[in-house]
């Protein structure tokens, strides 16, 4: 296992479309394996393998990461196939976009499939934290960042905040 370096945003790789995976082989578990230890090296809840620059359909997520017992959660080609009319506001941020934490909306309760570390195909009904992660790692596979969710001028204050603290790091 291996700890990769996370792209941050504005890196253009961050918006390819992921790609379907075909098989889930030891390559791929490979993959995931790299996925947790870089989540958890950069204290993240979740992680979507593009963010490493690997575009295909793979995440990964533990909300309780800091609690002792590991709840490491993997999803292959997820899929949401029910959302509710409800909508929940949650501030969220991403290993992406360092120190911005803002209110995104998104439906309240879904359900998604996806496959599991064995290839088998499961159903997972989401609500409140769980729900929200899914959703914003999921829009990591469109090449979407919570940032797109903000309003035009919220985003660009938040991308130039970043853009500010990359110099700042940069020139020590
Ligand atoms: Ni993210």
């Amino acid at each position: 296992m291996a700890v990769r370096t996370i792209l941050t945003a504005p890196d253009p790789r961050l918006k390819a479309i992921s790609q379907t995976v075909e098989t889930v082989d030891n390559n791929l578990r490979r993959l995931a394996d790299d996925m947790f230890e870089s989540m958890y090296a950069a204290d993240g809840i979740g992680l979507a393998a593009i963010q490493i620059g690997v575009a295909k359909r793979v995440l990964v997520m533990d909300l309780n990461p800091k609690k002792g017992e590991k709840e490491p959660r993997l999803f292959i080609n997820p899929k949401i196939v029910w959302t509710s009319d409800d909508v929940a506001v949650s501030e969220e941020g991403c290993l992406s976009v360092p120190d911005i934490w803002e209110d995104v909306e998104r439906p309240a309760q879904i359900r998604a499939e996806y496959l599991d570390r064995d290839g088998r195909l499961q159903t997972l009904d989401a609500e409140g934290l769980l729900a929200t992660c899914l959703q914003h790692e999921m829009d990591h596979l469109e090449g979407i960042l919570f940032l797109d969710h903000l309003s035009k001028l919220k985003r660009s204050i938040a991308l130039r905040k970043l853009a500010k603290a990359k110099r700042l790091k940069e020139t020590g």
